[in-house]
Parts: structure tokens; C-alpha cells; sequence
């Protein structure tokens, strides 16, 4: 018994020894299979001989609708210059080599695997295909690093990159038949009407505003902007992404700040220096701002979480009772200069 018991052992230890020569070697080999063969969609512009790259004209023979939109977008000027390499001009920029694509037509059960298809592509994919032009600004590891690319979610869930109300039509309605038979109008996926009415025109070639786009996902963000005090978004005075990075970059990092930093941006006024400092205004490593305010909306004046002493309360439990009894702290003319002061240590005046 002991002696078979032993015999495993030693089989097992021989056969992990050998199984860890294995993976050194293989993760000694992987760079150069990696380097060989980069993965989709990349593999396809890899893959793809000179004359696998087809005219313009020959996409729009089988796909008319798309073919117009896609004039529509800023993306039409860039991948129409003639100095472009042949994988980053036309619509193959974006979708690959045509010849492979329709080479592989045939193959009933695999239209999709030989084109870019941003309907079939995981996210990930159509990230990669993005950044093929995009890595200046945006490169994969900042990408990764985001809420939204770690939820899955794709570049095109928020940009659309054929579209055709560039010509000023209604985004909101049916394409008339005169459009329709021209191919425009015809890319209504994704478009809705503005949640807010006073809604900015969609920049950046977002789906939709961004209250109405972002909101789709995020109801109860957005819903606290329907609050009696709330930052000016539905009245089209702000967007999601003044506060809100999606994508942080080289250049902006707002993102990996905190809310304090991103509030000082514009109201710079309250936060000082001061002479003498209101800890949770001034101390950049707390809650900071969200000790006192809400971010998107609520139901007190100047979006205060609470609006009684209670706010002070929370941190100052020793005035509970015995302080002043006054419905605030900083109403009726005491501690108004409550993110700080240059005159008073106890802040009655700025
Ligand atoms: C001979 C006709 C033909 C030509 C030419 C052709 N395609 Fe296609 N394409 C198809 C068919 C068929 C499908 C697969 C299924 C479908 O969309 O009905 C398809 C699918 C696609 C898809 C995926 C559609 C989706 O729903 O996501 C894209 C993108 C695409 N083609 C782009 C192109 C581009 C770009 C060109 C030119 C380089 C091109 N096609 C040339 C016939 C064609
Ligand atoms: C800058 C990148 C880009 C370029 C250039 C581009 N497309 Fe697209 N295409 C997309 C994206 C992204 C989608 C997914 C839907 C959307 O975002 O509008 C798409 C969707 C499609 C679809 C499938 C959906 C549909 O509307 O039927 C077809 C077919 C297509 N494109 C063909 C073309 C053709 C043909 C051209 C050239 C005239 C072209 N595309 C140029 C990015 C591009
Ligand atoms: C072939 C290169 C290329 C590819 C692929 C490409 N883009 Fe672009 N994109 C550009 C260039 C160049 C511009 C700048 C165009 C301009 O401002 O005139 C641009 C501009 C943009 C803009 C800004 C438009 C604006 O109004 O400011 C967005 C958003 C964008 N691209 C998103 C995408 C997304 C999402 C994809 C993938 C579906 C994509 N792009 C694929 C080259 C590319
Ligand atoms: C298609 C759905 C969808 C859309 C559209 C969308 N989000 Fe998100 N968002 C998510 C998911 C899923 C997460 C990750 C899960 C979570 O943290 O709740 C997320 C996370 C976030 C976070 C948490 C911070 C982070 O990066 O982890 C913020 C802030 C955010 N989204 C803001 C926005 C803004 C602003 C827009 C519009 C420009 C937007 N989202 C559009 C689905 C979406
Ligand atoms: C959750 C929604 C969302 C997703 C997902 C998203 N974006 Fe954006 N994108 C935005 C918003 C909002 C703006 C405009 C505000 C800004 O510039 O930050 C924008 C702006 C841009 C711009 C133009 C501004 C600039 O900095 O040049 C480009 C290019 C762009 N996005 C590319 C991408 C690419 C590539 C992906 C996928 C890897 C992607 N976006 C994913 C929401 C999104
Ligand atoms: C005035 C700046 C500002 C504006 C405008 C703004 N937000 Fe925020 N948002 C914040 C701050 C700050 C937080 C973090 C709150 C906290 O830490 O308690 C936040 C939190 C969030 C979260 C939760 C993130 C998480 O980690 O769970 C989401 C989602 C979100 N915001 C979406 C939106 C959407 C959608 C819009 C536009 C309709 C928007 N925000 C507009 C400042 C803003
Ligand atoms: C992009 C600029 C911007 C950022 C960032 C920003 N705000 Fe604001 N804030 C505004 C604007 C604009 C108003 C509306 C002022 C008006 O109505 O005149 C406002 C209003 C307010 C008010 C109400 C003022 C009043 O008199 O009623 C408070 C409180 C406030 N913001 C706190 C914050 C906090 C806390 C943050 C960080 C989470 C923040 N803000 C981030 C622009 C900004
Ligand atoms: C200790 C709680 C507290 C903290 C922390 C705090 N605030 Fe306030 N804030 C208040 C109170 C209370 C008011 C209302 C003052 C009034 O009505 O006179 C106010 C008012 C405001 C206003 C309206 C304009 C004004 O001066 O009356 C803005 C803007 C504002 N705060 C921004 C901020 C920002 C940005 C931060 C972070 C740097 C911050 N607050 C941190 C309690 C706080
Ligand atoms: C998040 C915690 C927090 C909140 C909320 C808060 N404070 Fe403070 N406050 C502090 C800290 C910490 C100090 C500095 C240490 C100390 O003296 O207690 C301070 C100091 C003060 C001082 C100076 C006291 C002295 O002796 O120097 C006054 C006055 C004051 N706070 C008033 C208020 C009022 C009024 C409110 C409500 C609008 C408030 N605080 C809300 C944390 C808070």
C-alpha cells in the first residue's frame, strides 16, 4: 500500500515538473506566436493580401443604405484621403479587407467572421477596432481600466458612426420615403427622443444627448437631476461629461481625481485657502464636498444632503443639544462662511 502510495507520488511529482517545463517553454514561445498571429480583428488586416482591398463603390452595391450614411460622418473626409495606407481608407478602415469579406460570403454559416460587423463584434474587438486609429488619444490600457470596459460595454453603445441627420433631418421621426430611397435616414438604431427637452445637440457622435444616452443605463443618476436643486443638465446648461470622464486619456486624468477636485474646477471660490479652513472642505483626502452636497440633484437648497443642523450633527455630535437651537447652523447669520474664512476661526463672516 505505502509503497504504491509512494510510487504516485513520485509519478506526480515527475509528471508536474515536466508539465511546469512545459508552460516555461510555452510562455518562452508565446511573444513570437503572438506577434504571428495578433488576434480579430487585427488578424483580418494581417491576413489580407493588396488586392483583397476593394473600391467604395463595390460595398455599395450590397449595402446602399449604409454606404450613404456613412457619408455623413466626419469620419467620411479622413478615410477618403488618397494618402491614407490602404487599410485605414474607405470603408474597410473601419470594416477590413472587402475581398475577404465577400470571398467569404458563401460560407452560409459564417458571414460575419470576415468582416468587422460592430453587431456581431464583442466589445473588446470593437474596441480594438476603434483604437487601431484612436490609440493616440485612448490607448487599450486606459480603455481597460474604465468602468464601462470592465461592464462590457462597447464603444458603439455610445457613438454612432453612421448617421443621418448631419443633412438637418429629424433623428426622431421616420425617414421620409424620399430619403429612404436615397439610403439616408435609414440608420435609426440607437436614436431616441431627448429625455430633457432643453437638450444640447449630441457632440462627438454620440447616440443621443447625453442625459437621454447615458440615462438609458443610468436611470437613477439621472433622475436625481429631476430633483427641486440640481446642476443645470436638463436645462441643457451641462452635460454628464463635465464631471464625468468616459474615456480618461494622456491629457486628462479627471477621472482618477477626486469629486472635490472635479467641484473646485468650477467653484473654485469656496475652496479657499483660507485663513481659517473648514476641515471637510479643505482636507482633500475626505468626502470633501460629498460630506455636505449631493453631486446630481436634491430636494434641499444648494443640493445639500440634509437641510437642518443634523448636517453639522453627523460630525459635530458634541452641539447636538446643547449648542444653539436653530432649525441650521449657517441660516439666521452664524456660521455663514461655512466653507471657511480669512476673518473668524468660527466662520460667522468670509
Ligand atoms: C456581394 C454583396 C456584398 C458585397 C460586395 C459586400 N457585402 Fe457586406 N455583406 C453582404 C452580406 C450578404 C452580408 C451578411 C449578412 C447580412 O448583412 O445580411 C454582409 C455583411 C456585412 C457587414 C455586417 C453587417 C451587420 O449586420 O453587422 C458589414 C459591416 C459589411 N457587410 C460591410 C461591407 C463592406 C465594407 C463592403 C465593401 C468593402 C461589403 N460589405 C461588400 C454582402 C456584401
Ligand atoms: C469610421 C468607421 C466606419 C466607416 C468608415 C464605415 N463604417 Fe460601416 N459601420 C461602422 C459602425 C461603428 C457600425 C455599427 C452601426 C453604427 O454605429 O452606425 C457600422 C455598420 C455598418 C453596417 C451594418 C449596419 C447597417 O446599417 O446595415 C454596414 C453594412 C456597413 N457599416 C457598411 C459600411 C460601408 C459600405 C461603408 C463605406 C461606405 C462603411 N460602413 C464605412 C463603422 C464604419
Ligand atoms: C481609419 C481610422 C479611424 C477609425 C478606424 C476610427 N476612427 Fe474615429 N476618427 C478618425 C479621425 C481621423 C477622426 C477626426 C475626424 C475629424 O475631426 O475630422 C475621428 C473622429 C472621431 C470622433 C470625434 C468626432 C467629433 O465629432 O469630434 C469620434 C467620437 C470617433 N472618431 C469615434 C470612433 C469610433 C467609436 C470608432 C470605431 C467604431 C472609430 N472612431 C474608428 C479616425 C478613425
Ligand atoms: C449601455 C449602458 C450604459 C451607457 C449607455 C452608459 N453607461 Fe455608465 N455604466 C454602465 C455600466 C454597466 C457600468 C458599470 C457598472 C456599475 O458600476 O454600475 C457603468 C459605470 C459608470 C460609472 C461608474 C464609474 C466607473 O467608471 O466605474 C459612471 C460614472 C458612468 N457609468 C457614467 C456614464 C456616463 C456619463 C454615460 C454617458 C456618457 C454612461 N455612463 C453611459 C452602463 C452604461
Ligand atoms: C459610455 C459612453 C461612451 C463609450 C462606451 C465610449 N465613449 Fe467615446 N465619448 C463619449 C463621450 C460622452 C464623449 C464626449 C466627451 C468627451 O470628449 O469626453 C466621447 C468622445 C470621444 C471621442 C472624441 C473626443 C476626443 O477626445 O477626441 C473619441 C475619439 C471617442 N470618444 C472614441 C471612443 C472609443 C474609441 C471608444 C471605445 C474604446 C469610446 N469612445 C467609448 C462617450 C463614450
Ligand atoms: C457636477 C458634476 C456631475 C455631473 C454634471 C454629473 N455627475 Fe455623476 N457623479 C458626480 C460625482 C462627484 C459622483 C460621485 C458621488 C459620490 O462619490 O458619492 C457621481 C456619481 C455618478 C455615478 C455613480 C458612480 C459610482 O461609482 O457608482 C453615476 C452612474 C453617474 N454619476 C452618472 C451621471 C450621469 C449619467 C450624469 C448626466 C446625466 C451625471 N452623472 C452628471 C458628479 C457629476
Ligand atoms: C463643469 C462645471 C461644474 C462642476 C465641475 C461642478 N459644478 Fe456645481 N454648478 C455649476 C453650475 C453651472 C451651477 C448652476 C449655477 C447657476 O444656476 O447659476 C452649479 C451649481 C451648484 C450649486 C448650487 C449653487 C446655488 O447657488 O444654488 C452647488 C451647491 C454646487 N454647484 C456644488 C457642486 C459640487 C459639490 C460639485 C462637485 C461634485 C460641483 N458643483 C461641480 C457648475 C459646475
Ligand atoms: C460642511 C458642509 C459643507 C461642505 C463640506 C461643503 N459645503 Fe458647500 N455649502 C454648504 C452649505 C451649508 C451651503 C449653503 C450656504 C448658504 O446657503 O449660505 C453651501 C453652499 C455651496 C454653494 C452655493 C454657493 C454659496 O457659496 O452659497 C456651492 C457652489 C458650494 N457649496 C460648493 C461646495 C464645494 C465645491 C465644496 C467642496 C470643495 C463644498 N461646497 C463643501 C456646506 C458645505
Ligand atoms: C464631515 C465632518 C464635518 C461636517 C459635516 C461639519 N464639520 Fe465643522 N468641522 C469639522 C472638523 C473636523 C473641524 C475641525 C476640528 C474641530 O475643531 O472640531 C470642524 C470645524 C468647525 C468649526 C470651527 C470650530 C473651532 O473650534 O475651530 C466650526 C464653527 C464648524 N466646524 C461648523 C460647522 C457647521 C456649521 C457645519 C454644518 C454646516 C459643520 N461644521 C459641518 C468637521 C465637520
Amino acid at each position: 500500500m505505502r509503497q504504491v502510495r509512494h510510487k504516485t507520488l513520485v509519478l506526480l511529482i515527475t509528471l508536474s515538473t515536466l508539465a511546469f517545463i512545459g508552460v516555461l517553454a510555452a510562455s518562452f514561445a508565446m511573444p513570437e506566436t503572438k506577434k504571428k498571429q495578433p488576434s480579430f480583428p487585427q488578424s483580418l488586416f494581417a491576413q489580407a493580401k493588396p488586392e483583397d482591398y476593394i473600391g467604395d463603390e463595390m460595398c455599395a452595391e450590397c449595402h446602399k443604405s449604409a454606404h450613404a450614411s456613412a457619408g455623413n460622418s466626419p469620419h467620411a473626409l479622413y478615410v477618403q484621403n488618397p494618402k491614407n495606407p490602404i487599410d485605414k481608407r474607405g470603408c474597410q478602415a473601419c470594416h477590413g479587407p472587402g475581398g475577404l469579406h465577400i470571398a467569404h460570403l458563401k460560407e452560409e454559416d459564417k458571414p460575419f467572421e470576415n468582416v468587422i460587423s460592430y453587431t456581431k463584434a464583442k466589445p473588446e474587438e470593437i474596441a480594438a477596432a476603434c483604437l487601431r486609429c484612436h490609440n493616440d488619444t485612448l490607448t487599450m490600457a486606459h480603455w481597460q481600466k474604465t468602468g464601462h470596459a470592465r461592464a462590457n460595454i462597447a464603444c458603439t453603445a455610445c457613438h454612432q458612426l453612421h448617421w443621418a441627420d448631419r443633412l438637418g433631418r429629424d433623428r426622431t421621426k421616420e425617414p421620409s420615403e424620399e430619403d429612404k430611397e436615397a439610403g439616408r435616414g435609414a440608420s435609426k438604431r440607437g436614436v431616441r427622443s431627448p429625455l430633457f427637452p432643453a437638450a444640447p445637440e449630441p457632440k462627438a457622435l454620440l447616440k443621443a444627448d447625453e442625459a437621454t444616452l447615458c440615462g438609458q443605463c443610468h436611470k437613477r443618476e439621472v433622475s436625481e437631476f429631476r430633483k427641486n436643486f440640481h446642476h443645470p443638465v436638463p436645462e441643457g446648461r451641462m452635460v454628464c461629461s463635465d464631471c464625468h470622464d468616459t474615456h480618461p486619456n494622456r491629457d486628462n486624468h479627471k477621472r482618477f481625481h477626486t469629486a472635490k477636485q472635479n467641484c473646485i474646477t468650477c467653484h473654485g471660490k469656496v475652496s479657499g485657502p483660507f485663513v481659517f479652513e473648514h476641515d471637510p472642505v479643505s482636507n482633500l483626502s475626505s468626502e470633501g464636498c460629498m460630506e455636505c452636497h449631493r453631486p446630481h440633484g436634491s430636494h434641499n437648497p444648494k443640493m445639500l444632503t440634509v437641510f437642518s443642523r443634523g448636517l453639522c450633527n453627523q460630525c459635530h455630535t458634541d452641539k447636538a443639544s446643547t449648542h444653539y437651537p436653530g432649525r441650521t447652523c449657517w441660516q439666521a447669520g452664524c456660521h455663514v462662511a461655512i466653507h471657511g474664512s480669512n476673518h473668524e476661526r468660527l466662520m460667522f463672516r468670509p
